[in-house]
């Protein structure tokens, strides 16, 4: 839990950001660390490359789990707490000062390890709302409600659920400033730059 929840603390915006040599992503757009901010630079592959590591953080535990630690007696509840700590770590991360992201591609990532179908129902859920609303922030609150309804309904009630539902509930309350956003008209769509482009 601990490896996962360290592993979750690397926040791949600002490493990848100052690898590539551009501004932190903390300092424009949404002050988020996250692709989507990234985006918001103008420079799709460090975004790209943001999503795709910060996803891998939080399904590389979980598959670490079911590969190797049914041997041990580990399953379902240590696959998905493993998720969870990457997930934490992503939104409080110990290398960060506990300043992290929001939590949208790592919840991806656990969820997509934890239970394939549903990570790729989830994944669905989030691309047709930001096709027709083109906010990234309310296709993640979309599918952070109807992922532990989906998990529930289809699968029943297990540690994968809790897990999927937790995470919702912590991303949805990360998104407090986007909500409010939304709700005065006032949220970037995606792509759409940052005053202070990186
Ligand atoms: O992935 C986070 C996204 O849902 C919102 O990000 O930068 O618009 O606050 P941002």
């Amino acid at each position: 839990m601990l490896a996962s929840y360290l592993l979750g603390s690397l926040s791949f915006a600002v490493i990848v950001s100052r690898l590539m040599g551009l501004s932190d992503p903390r300092s424009y757009g949404s002050g988020n660390p996250g692709a989507t901010n990234v985006l918001r630079s103008g420079n799709k592959l460090a975004a790209v490359l943001t999503l795709l590591f910060d996803a891998l953080k939080g399904a590389v535990p979980v598959l670490l789990v079911q590969q190797f630690g049914g041997a041990h007696g580990l399953g379902e509840a240590t696959a998905a707490a493993a998720g969870l700590a990457a997930f934490l770590g992503h939104l409080w991360p110990v290398f960060f000062r506990f300043q992290g992201g929001k939590g949208v591609a790592t919840a991806a990532g656990a969820i997509l390890a934890l239970n394939p179908w549903l990570g790729l129902a989830t994944l669905a859920t989030w691309l047709i709302i930001a096709v027709f609303f083109r906010y990234s922030s309310l296709a993640a609150l979309v599918a952070a409600v109807f992922a532990p309804f989906y998990q529930l309904l289809i699968w029943g009630l297990g540690p994968t659920a809790l897990a999927v539902g937790a995470m919702g509930l912590l991303l949805i309350w990360r998104h407090a400033g986007n909500i409010e956003k939304l709700l005065k008209g006032t949220e970037s769509r995606i792509g759409q730059k940052a005053a202070r482009p990186g």
